[in-house]
């Protein structure tokens, strides 16, 4: 009896261990994928290894003036050498290992992390092809992609395949016949349809957490179920143009003529474009702080041009009670704001006044020390981390707590109640939809993580984190009657 008493319960342990190793091999992995074919995960990115090397893009500039001039001041130019990249990829390294760099990198400057080059956080010793970010022969060396071979099937992280040349001679990459001359000597032309489609960019503008495949950044997605991807208005012909073709194309959703391709790649980045300017000044380069300056203007001139403000009252029993604000996502062709929305801030400030002046309400202001109060009314989201709690790393973030912007063609009503004063008959509101980078604090944060070989005082003039700036992309004001009657 007693035997068998024993080998049941051995039987049971046995019976529960094979059940609990069954368990285990059936949770379902994240991100179930072939390590071999992808040697850089994280990231996805692949490099079609030959004899010709990566091309510095100051190579490609000597018969490229052109592009070569426009694309000098964009922010992909300084996608690895950005001191706010720079301050979080130095926390990412220190927080979860070297590993997770290569998907940073696999983005910011694929030539750098895949030659092998880059080897963390720093800029110290790196040559110019590493520190060339998205340079010419990242976008032009795109032989295909390979996000095929993932569960999801969705560009993301990297997703391309880099083919830089063969058999000793580089092979450049466009959607155009060739001709005769092409290449000048120095490269074979290859036509492709990839660079005038989307896809292009959906390989690092698709952002997904490195572990748990949560979409932290997801320009493209947004874009692809909106108006104007259905329409074919790519990204490239939003910011590949100068910012009067831009509004043009986003109010009669027309693309540019072929003579209209600018290689700008302007955003909203206006502080990353100050900063750099400041630095190539210090360092004497005129010329590039003059590009850098005048990719600051467009950039603030885009965001000017992003939405649109309605102000209109609500009455209730015939007397104000409300006041309502419609945003509107005028000309964006994804939300409004996107990217890294839980770092950039939009956000309604409004002041309501009666005749005398005096402050009936009030929402917004930033506070003294630069941080925004707990009432406002914001447009971005807040990430957060497997356990509900606030985060803002992206190694952290797993999920949004709130997500909150504005689809392309989409607009969001805000409702503030008011209590005008007896005697009262009219209240002036003046609503501002403003922008910036990021909280204070966090930038504060970012650039006290700079890595030692980055001097702020020294390269960038900055002594101290100065007042973030703030543009305000949308100022209306609308005088209301106060009671209908
Ligand atoms: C982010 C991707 C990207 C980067 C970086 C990039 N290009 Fe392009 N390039 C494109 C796209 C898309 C087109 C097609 C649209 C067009 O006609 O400009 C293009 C077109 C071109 C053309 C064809 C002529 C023209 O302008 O239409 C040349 C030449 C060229 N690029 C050279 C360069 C050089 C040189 C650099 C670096 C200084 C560079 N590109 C950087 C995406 C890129
Ligand atoms: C799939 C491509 C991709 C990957 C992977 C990626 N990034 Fe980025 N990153 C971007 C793009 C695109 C932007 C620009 C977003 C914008 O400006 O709205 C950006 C912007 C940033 C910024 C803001 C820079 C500024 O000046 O405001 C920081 C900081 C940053 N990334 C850090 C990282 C770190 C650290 C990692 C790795 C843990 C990482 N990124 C991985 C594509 C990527
Ligand atoms: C020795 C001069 C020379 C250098 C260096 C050079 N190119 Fe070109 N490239 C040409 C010429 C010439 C053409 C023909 C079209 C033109 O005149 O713009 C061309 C065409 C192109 C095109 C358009 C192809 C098409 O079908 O119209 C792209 C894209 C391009 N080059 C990219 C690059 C990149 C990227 C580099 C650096 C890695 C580079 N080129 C370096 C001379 C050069
Ligand atoms: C190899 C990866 C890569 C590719 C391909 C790429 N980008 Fe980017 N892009 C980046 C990164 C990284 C940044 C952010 C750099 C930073 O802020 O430090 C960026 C920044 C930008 C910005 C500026 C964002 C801002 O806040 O101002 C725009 C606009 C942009 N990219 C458009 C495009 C378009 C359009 C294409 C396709 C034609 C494209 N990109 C292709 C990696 C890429
Ligand atoms: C109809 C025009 C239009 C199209 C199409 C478009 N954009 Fe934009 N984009 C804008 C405008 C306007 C802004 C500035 C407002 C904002 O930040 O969203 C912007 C901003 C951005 C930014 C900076 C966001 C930030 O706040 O830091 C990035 C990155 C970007 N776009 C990438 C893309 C990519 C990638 C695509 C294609 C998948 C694309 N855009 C398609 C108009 C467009």
């Amino acid at each position: 009896m007693i035997r068998s008493k024993h080998l049941c319960s051995a039987v049971t342990v046995v019976a529960l261990v094979v059940l609990l190793a069954a368990i285990a091999a059936a949770e379902p992995a994240v991100f179930s994928f072939d390590r071999s074919f992808y040697p850089y995960y994280p990231s996805l990115i692949k490099w079609d290894k030959s004899d010709v090397p990566f091309t510095p893009p100051q190579t490609c500039g000597q018969c490229h003036v052109k592009q070569f001039a426009e694309w000098n001041g964009s922010v992909h130019n300084m996608a690895l050498v950005d001191p706010i990249y720079q301050g979080e990829l130095n926390k990412a390294v220190k927080a979860v290992g070297h590993d997770i760099t290569r998907q940073c990198e696999g983005c910011h400057s694929p030539a750098g992390m895949l030659t092998g080059e880059i080897k963390g956080a720093g800029l110290a010793g790196l040559s110019p092809m590493a520190r060339a970010g998205v340079s010419c022969d990242i976008c032009h060396s795109i032989s295909g992609v390979t996000h095929q071979q993932t569960p999801s099937r969705d560009p993301e992280n990297g997703s391309m395949i880099l083919s830089p040349g063969e058999n000793g001679t580089p092979v450049k990459r466009a959607p155009f016949k060739p001709g005769p001359t092409c290449g000048g000597g120095f490269h074979k032309c290859e036509q492709t349809s990839f660079q005038l489609k989307a896809d292009l960019c959906a390989s690092c503008h698709q952002v997904y957490h490195y572990d748990s495949h949560f979409p932290l950044e997801a320009t493209y997605n947004e874009w692809k179920s909106g108006p104007y991807a259905q329409l074919d208005i790519l990204c490239q012909d939003c910011h590949m143009v100068d910012i009067k073709m831009f509004r043009e194309v986003a109010d009669t959703f027309r693309k540019p003529e072929r003579g209209d391709y600018r290689h700008y790649f302007n955003g909203a980045n206006y502080l990353l474009s100050y900063l750099g300017a400041a630095a190539a000044k210090k360092a004497g380069d005129t010329t590039l702080a003059k590009r850098l300056m005048s990719q600051y203007d467009m950039a603030v001139e885009r965001l000017k041009s992003a939405a649109d403000l309605e102000i209109s009252p609500v009455y209730r029993d015939g007397a104000l009670s409300e006041v309502k604000v419609r945003v509107k996502n005028l000309r964006a062709g994804h939300n409004l704001p996107t990217s890294l929305t839980n770092v950039r801030q939009m956000w309604l400030e409004i002041t309501a006044r009666d005749e005398t002046g005096k402050v009936l309400l009030t929402s917004g202001t930033l506070r003294p020390d630069g941080s925004l109060p707990e009432d406002v009314r914001i447009f971005n989201s807040d990430g957060m981390g497997k356990d509900f709690h606030f985060a803002i790393d992206p190694w952290v973030v797993t999920a949004f707590q709130r997500h909150d912007t504005i689809p392309p063609r989409g607009y969001k009503d805000v409702y503030y109640g008011i209590n005008p004063i007896a005697g009262v008959k009219h209240v002036t509101v003046e609503v501002k939809l403003r922008y910036r980078q990021a909280d204070q604090g966090v930038a504060e944060a970012l650039l006290a993580a700079v890595p030692k070989d980055i001097d702020l005082a020294a390269q960038y003039g900055l002594d101290k984190v100065p007042r973030l700036p703030v543009v305000d992309m949308v100022v209306k004001e609308e005088k209301l009657v106060v009671s209908k009657h």
